[in-house]
């Protein structure tokens, strides 16, 4: 107990040292909200893969579980950020995801759309740790930026593929097999 200080008054010599790099409350709820959202990501993913591999696309299948597991790993980055600068982590419930689309072309724009929505959601992250003079959050979301350029283009690409092929099953398959080499888990 500080000097001066009565019983049960917190000890603020303890809380002024954890609070060096500290997260702030609006900072960790909005990375809070993010861990959801990437966790929401992963949870679309999967169940595309499932569509997938009920249509006997395999290689689509595997795309699709792949991306899970990068949603994944971007859910426990965000998680690991509030850990380390001590704040507290809070999970929060998950919505059941769409489970059927009317076509791997719709499937993928969907998870285009997804993508962009997760953008602006990172957007707004920055734009918090801006006005709130969080450089530290600042300089964690910028890989975060960059990775979603990488991943939306990446899905403009198979959509693009996808409009291109039309109704051509041959054309499907060999996008198919293309996917199917996706690294990862
Ligand atoms: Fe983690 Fe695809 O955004």
């Amino acid at each position: 107990m500080p000097r001066g200080a009565m019983p049960g008054e917190s000890c603020s010599r303890h809380e002024a040292w954890k609070g060096a790099q500290m997260i702030g409350k609006k900072v960790e709820a909005a990375f809070n909200q993010q861990i959801n959202h990437e966790a929401g990501s992963a949870y679309l993913y999967l169940s595309a893969s499932a569509y997938f591999q009920a249509l006997g696309l395999e290689g689509m299948a595997h795309w699709m579980r792949v991306q899970a597991g990068e949603e994944r790993k971007h859910a426990f980055k965000f998680y690991d950020e509030i850990v380390d600068r001590s704040g507290r982590v809070e999970l929060l419930a998950l919505g059941k995801p769409k489970m059927e689309w009317k076509s791997p072309l719709d499937a993928f724009k969907d998870a285009y759309k997804h993508e962009v929505f997760i953008t602006g959601k990172i957007n707004d992250l920055m734009r918090l740790a801006e006005k709130e003079g969080d450089y530290a959050a600042a300089e964690f979301l910028h890989w975060f930026v960059n990775e979603q350029v990488e991943e939306e283009q990446q899905v403009v690409r198979i959509v693009q593929m996808l409009e291109r092929i039309g109704d051509s099953g041959g054309a499907l398959v060999m996008l198919d097999e293309e996917l199917g080499e996706r690294k990862g888990e």
